[in-house]
């Protein structure tokens, strides 16, 4: 069974990013400038945005972390992306998610730069990744893909299965496992939780991409022999027997599942630190100005 290293993976990026930020400064270029707006106080979200400007300092990028109260309206946090938006100094913009209830994630979005949504999470983004051409693409779709590649798992003409729809992450990930490249050329499947009888395809799968966001909801029997998994979920449960108190288990029961498949992304140190690497990378192109020079 070979194990896919999404931690290593992720540190051999970012030190490739690292390099090139170098060159661009020896050419007397400047360092690629990440904004990040966190609004309210949500625990997972300040944790993902710290880890954001951690990385981004790890590369020599800059950042700007734009810190708003959860009571912000929702006309203020559309000046505030405004005002990036016009800020030649910054490169790329993520707005963290989720946003609290009065705001409308829809309109927050739509107001962001497309040539700054270095989340991918645009409509002019979406749009021309689904259509092939130079985009930002979703952080974890596009870390996903990244793997698959630097693993030199086969891909072309075998039978990928993605369980979860969401924007984030499902739906992107269907149409790049599809699409004419490499990492792509699959038969997809997208299922979700209307889906019916679930085991009989996911036990059709030659990769099988699991975002349903529940702890351990694949198990060994819903899996195909020699399988590829990649597991996206990423769940806190109590352990006493851990100084944290608790330990990370993904969507999948990774001892039973990992002793049937060829392959397998660990919670955590598999889907997780790519996404971060992802970010970095479309803030690399976005200060490069590479995406949307076509
Ligand atoms: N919340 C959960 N995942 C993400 C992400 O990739 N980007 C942003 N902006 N918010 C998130």
């Amino acid at each position: 069974m070979l194990l896919i290293d999404g931690k290593k993976t992720s540190e051999e990026i970012k030190s490739e990013i690292g390099a090139s930020v170098a060159q661009i400064k020896e050419k007397g270029g400047k360092s690629p400038h990440l904004a990040a707006i966190l609004v309210g106080n949500d625990g997972a979200s300040q944790t993902y945005v710290g880890a954001k400007v951690k990385a981004c300092e790890q590369v020599g990028f800059e950042s700007t972390l734009v810190r708003l109260e959860e009571t912000v309206t929702e006309e203020e946090l559309l000046k505030v992306v405004e005002g990036i938006n016009q800020n030649d100094e910054i490169d790329g913009l993520i707005v963290q998610l989720p946003l609290p209830k009065h705001i409308s994630v829809e309109k927050v979005t739509n107001k962001i730069k497309p040539e700054k949504d270095v989340d991918g999470f645009t409509p002019a983004n979406v749009g021309r990744m689904t259509l092939g051409w130079p985009a930002y693409v979703a952080a974890t779709p596009y870390g996903i893909v990244e793997l698959l590649k630097r693993y030199n798992i086969d891909t072309a003409g075998k039978h990928c299965v993605v369980i979860g729809r969401s924007h984030i992450v499902g739906s992107p990930m269907s149409i790049l496992m599809a699409r004419n490249e490499y990492p792509g050329n699959c038969t997809v499947t997208l299922t979700h939780s209307r889906t019916q009888n679930l085991s009989e395809i996911t036990k059709t799968a030659d990769i099988l991409i699991v975002a349903i966001g529940k702890p351990e909801f694949v198990t060994a029997d819903m899996v195909k022999e020699g399988a590829t998994v990649i597991d996206v979920g990423i769940h806190r449960i109590a352990d006493a027997s851990k100084k944290s108190g608790f330990k990370l288990i993904g969507d999948v029961k990774f001892d039973e599942v990992a002793a049937k498949v060829a392959a397998i992304t660990p919670v955590p140190g598999g889907v997780g630190p790519m996404t971060i690497a992802s970010l970095l990378y479309n803030t690399l192109l976005a200060a490069e100005g590479k995406v949307y020079s076509k």
